[in-house]
């Protein structure tokens, strides 16, 4: 119903472009990604190299400050991080004030919001070394965030960090261990949550990324700007995506195990069903982190002598999508977090914390893509134009009139 000549004429030029599947809102140095293919790399890096070979924390500094540590920066980086893991204790109290089954996603976001009402002396987007805290304060006091939101969630009492501990580590002797009792953390587990959150540490202009970067082009501070990025990455076609996969795998067991009878459902596109974990706007060829991924589950999963019977479905639908048309045609391979879930739920994770796993993991990349929107030359407060639909110019009705 647009007649786009028309508002040509009236505004100048303005492209119409939903999604922005075509428009490119800025220039990056981050991360590249060939979705024809099944290309990814981090600051030149291949992802199946890092994933090989390096760290979370290592791949957090690469992101950020573009090139690999040298020993003594990698030493500086880690410790840091590690000295800034407690929370004020005030901000313990915060978790009090969400019903116990509170979605953690929520609650993640506002307690990262309230860091920048207790972190005042690191708000200044312009003062480098405000930045740097502000950096290091995120990137170590998310993971004892999200581990006491777990904790709460579940009616456990809150450990204080380890810091004789690395992060991942950390992290997960803060989420299943108890106060008084010593808690082996499984290298293993470790080793594999650790590989996870390299796979989800940036994905370049993906919708949480491009919010961090919105939010933070009228200025406003790290935490302001990551608190809506953890907002975006909420919804089920973006971070909420590996706990739906979930949901749909317990759904076709709970209905039987017909995979077909799934798949049928949803080339008849059944309103609100999709294959979850299937698709991407970017990748059209298999995305080079499910490859890992799908790894590493039958690595983790038989390591725990889990016997999940999700697994064989999950295997089930996957060789049947391939090998039908309707995915062939669109291009539909399965995407990182279409394993993900069940290496989580072996850990031990509830589905409904997936996603907080998937922002642990993204935070490097959003903070890396907010620094660098911050030093662009060509930056500009994001501002979208529109179309104009809606009515011409009226006069008004009085109420009694209308
Ligand atoms: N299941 C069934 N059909 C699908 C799926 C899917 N998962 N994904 C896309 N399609 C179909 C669409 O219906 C459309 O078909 P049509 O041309 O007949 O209308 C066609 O494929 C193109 O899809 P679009 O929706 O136009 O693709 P878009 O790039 O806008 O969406 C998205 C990408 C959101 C990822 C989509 O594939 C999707 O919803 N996938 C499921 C959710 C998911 O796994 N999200 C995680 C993304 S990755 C991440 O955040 C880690």
């Amino acid at each position: 119903g647009v007649d786009l000549d028309k508002l040509m004429a009236k505004t100048g030029l303005v492209t119409l472009d939903p999604g922005f599947v075509n428009t490119a809102a800025c220039t990056s140095g981050i991360t590249y990604i060939d979705g024809d293919a099944g290309i990814l790399r981090y600051r030149g890096y291949p992802i199946e190299e890092l994933a090989d070979k390096s760290n979370f924390v290592e791949v957090s500094y690469l992101l950020i400050y573009g090139e690999l540590p040298n020993k003594q920066q990698y030493e500086e980086f880690a410790q840091r991080i590690q000295r800034h893991t407690l929370l004020h204790e005030d901000l313990k109290q915060f978790f009090d004030g969400f019903p116990r089954d509170a979605h953690p996603m929520p609650v993640l976001s506002s307690a990262v919001s309230a860091l920048s009402t207790f972190y005042q002396d690191s708000l200044n987007p312009f003062d480098d070394q405000q930045v740097e805290l502000s950096t290091v304060r995120l990137l170590a006091k998310l993971p004892t965030i999200a581990a006491y939101a777990y904790k709460k969630s579940v009616g456990q009492p809150f450990l204080y960090p380890d810091n004789s501990l690395g992060l991942v580590e950390n992290f997960l002797r803060m989420t299943f261990g108890f106060p008084a009792e010593p808690y082996e953390v499984d290298p293993a587990l470790t080793r594999a949550l650790d590989l996870l959150f390299i796979l989800h540490a940036d994905h370049e202009q993906n919708c949480s990324t491009s919010t961090v970067r919105m939010v933070g082009s009228s200025e406003a501070n790290l935490f302001a700007s990551i608190s809506a990025g953890i907002n975006a990455l909420f919804g089920p076609l973006h971070g909420g995506a590996n706990s739906a996969v979930l949901d749909m795998l317990e759904g076709i067991r709970a209905d039987g195990g017909d995979v077909d009878k799934f798949v049928e459902r949803v080339k008849n596109k059944e309103p609100g069903v999709k294959l979850m974990g299937f698709g991407h706007r970017v990748y059209k060829n298999y995305d080079p982190r499910a490859k890992i991924v799908k790894k590493t589950a039958d690595e983790v999963l038989s390591k725990l002598g889990t016997n999940d019977p999700l697994l064989d479905i999950a295997l089930k639908l996957e060789e049947r999508a391939l090998s039908d048309d309707y995915f062939v045609e669109r291009k539909l391979y399965p995407n990182v977090d279409f394993y993900t879930g069940l290496i989580y739920k072996a850990m031990g994770f509830p589905t409904k914390y997936f996603t907080v796993l998937f922002a642990l993991g993204r935070l490097p990349g959003w903070i890396a893509h907010w620094r660098e929107m911050l030093v662009d030359p060509q930056r500009k407060i994001s501002r979208p134009r529109q179309v104009y639909t809606g009515q011409p110019e009226r006069s008004f009705t009085p109420i009694e009139q209308r």
